[in-house]
Order: C-alpha cells, then sequence, then structure tokens
C-alpha cells in the first residue's frame, strides 16, 4: 500500500496545530487526506490557521488547552463523533519563557510543566485509552525539544518538562508497544516560529547560527519538523518506536549554547548580583 493511501481517511489530533511547528504538521497531514482535530488555546491562532489551512470538513479546531482533561477529553469526543477512530496522535502544544531558578515563580514552573509534561500524559492517555478499545493501533509524536539533552541557562522548567517527555516517550512507547501503537520523540533545535523567534531572528538568531548550527547554516524551518513527524506516523518507520530524534542542523554536535548567555551578550537581560 503506498504511503498517500495510508494517511488518506485516517484522523489525526494535533495539540497547538494553529501555530509554527503544528501547524505545519497539520498542513502535512492535510495534504495527505487525513482528517484533523487541533487542540488550540489560542482563538486567534485557531481562526487564523483555519483561515490559512483551508482544511474544509477534514479540519476541525477544538478550543481549549491540554492541561485540563475535560478539554483533552472534549477533544477526542468531537474527533470520535466526526472522524471516528484517532489513529495518530502529535503532541505538541508548548510554550517557554527566559527566567533563571531564583527568579521563577511557581506560576511560571507550573505553566510550562504543566502545558508540557501534563499535557502530553493527558493527550497520551485520552489516544491510548480509545485506540487500545479499537483495536487500531496508531502512532503518538511527542514534540520535545533538543533541551531535552542540552541543558541551558534560564530554561529550568523548560529542560526539565522537555527531559520528562523524552522519558515519558519510552514508558509510552513500552507499555502501548503490545496494542500496536508506536510512540517517538522529536528533540528540534532553534525552529522559525513565534516561539523560537527570539533565537531565530535578528542580531541573536545570527550569533545563534554562527555558535550551534553545523550545515547547512540555517535555522529550523516548522516544515523540516513536519517531515520527520509525518516519517514517524508512516508505516516507512514501523519498526521506529521509543526513540528520541533530534532534527536541530547539528547544533548538538558544537552543544548548545546557552539561551542566557546568547540574550545577555545582546544586552537584553543581566544576571543578578
Ligand atoms: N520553536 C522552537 O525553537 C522549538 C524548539 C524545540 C521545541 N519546540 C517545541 O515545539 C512545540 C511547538 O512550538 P512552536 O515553536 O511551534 O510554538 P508556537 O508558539 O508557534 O505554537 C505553539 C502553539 O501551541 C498553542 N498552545 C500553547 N499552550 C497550549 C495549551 N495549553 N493547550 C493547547 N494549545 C496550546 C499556542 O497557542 C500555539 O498556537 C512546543 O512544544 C515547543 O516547546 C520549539
Amino acid at each position: 500500500m503506498s504511503e498517500e493511501n495510508v494517511f488518506a481517511g485516517r484522523t489525526a489530533l494535533v495539540t497547538g496545530g494553529g501555530s509554527g511547528i503544528g501547524k505545519a504538521i497539520t498542513a502535512a497531514l492535510l495534504d495527505k487526506g487525513t482528517n484533523v482535530v487541533v487542540l488550540e488555546i489560542s482563538p486567534e491562532n485557531a481562526e487564523a490557521a483555519a483561515a490559512e489551512l483551508a482544511g474544509g470538513d477534514r479540519l476541525t479546531f477544538v478550543a481549549g488547552s491540554v492541561c485540563v482533561r475535560a478539554d483533552v477529553e472534549e477533544a477526542f469526543r468531537v474527533a470520535a463523533e466526526r472522524y471516528g477512530t484517532v489513529h495518530h496522535l502529535v503532541n505538541n502544544a508548548g510554550t517557554a519563557s527566559l527566567s533563571l531558578i531564583q527568579d521563577t515563580s511557581e506560576e511560571e514552573w507550573d505553566l510550562i510543566v504543566d502545558t508540557l509534561l501534563k499535557g502530553t500524559f493527558l493527550c497520551t492517555q485520552a489516544f491510548a485509552r480509545q485506540a487500545v478499545e479499537a483495536g487500531a493501533g496508531g502512532t503518538i509524536v511527542n514534540i520535545s525539544s533538543l533541551n531535552a539533552v542540552a541543558a541551558t541557562d534560564g530554561l529550568g522548567h523548560y529542560c526539565a518538562a522537555k527531559a520528562g517527555v523524552m522519558q515519558f516517550t519510552q514508558v509510552s512507547a513500552g507499555e502501548l508497544g503490545r496494542h500496536g501503537i508506536r510512540v517517538n520523540a522529536i528533540g528540534p533545535g532553534t525552529v522559525n516560529t513565534p516561539l523560537g523567534a527570539g533565537f531565530t531572528v535578528g542580531r541573536i538568531g545570527q550569533e545563534f547560527l554562527d555558535r550551534t548550527l553545523v550545515s547547512p547554516p540555517r535555522h529550523q524551518e516548522a516544515s523540516d519538523i513536519a517531515d520527520v513527524a509525518m516519517f514517524l506516523m508512516s508505516p516507512a518507520a514501523q519498526r521506529v518506536t521509543g526513540h528520541f530524534i533530534p532534527v536541530d542542523g547539528g547544533q548538538h554536535v558544537r552543544g548548545l549554547h546557552s539561551y542566557w548567555d546568547v540574550a545577555e551578550a545582546q544586552g537584553l537581560v543581566s544576571r543578578p548580583g
């Protein structure tokens, strides 16, 4: 069976698909004939993405947060009602902030860790329950980060949560493999999206290129991440599960220099004392 036929008529749920990487993955799935439900917290992003993607009956946005069980369950309920069983889950929704440990509030920690880690758990649980009951198998792609393995100052909450997503990916793969569900994580380096723009554009973007990227010298685009996500969801990756796959243009080779140091060098932040 061709890859085209395998994706056509299937159903995917993408979190945070109103912008950046999630929007690029949604576009790639729509292009292959897949039905896509997007769980998105931002009405503005949802509205703009719906107009841009023009998915017609095959694209449905559900307003809500990955951190809220009722919202996650509503997204899967809507998916079941409109399209039936969900075959592919993409845990992508995310947010970040730059804050040294001594300055990070409990609220900031909770927002980042809940969005990235608890959200991945809630969506994985809801997906697994319906997929196992349907006996349909499927795939999960977790969008982690190179920060799962590269510690950077100012991103304690983010690094901890992304490392958690990486390890949760392995446990999920182990538990769900017997049900024909493969689970993998992607670790993007700096990606040119609204979230990553602080480190991909202007002088800071250039400094990051100079310091960290190997070849070719450019930041990742959202479509670079979507290409690998589509591979992991496809039958070509049928023996690939439980892995963390960096998509970083080689940033790991030189080491991910501190976002904080780069921002400080540009006079944007300064360390206390
Ligand atoms: N951009 C980068 O450099 C980069 C690098 C590594 C990993 N990532 C990860 O990729 C993922 C996507 O990031 P992006 O760069 O496309 O960001 P983005 O800001 O362009 O898009 C993120 C989307 O998620 C939505 N969202 C945020 N919180 C949500 C919630 N609680 N529930 C539902 N939707 C929510 C936002 O409204 C937005 O539409 C994130 O998990 C991010 O951590 C990004």
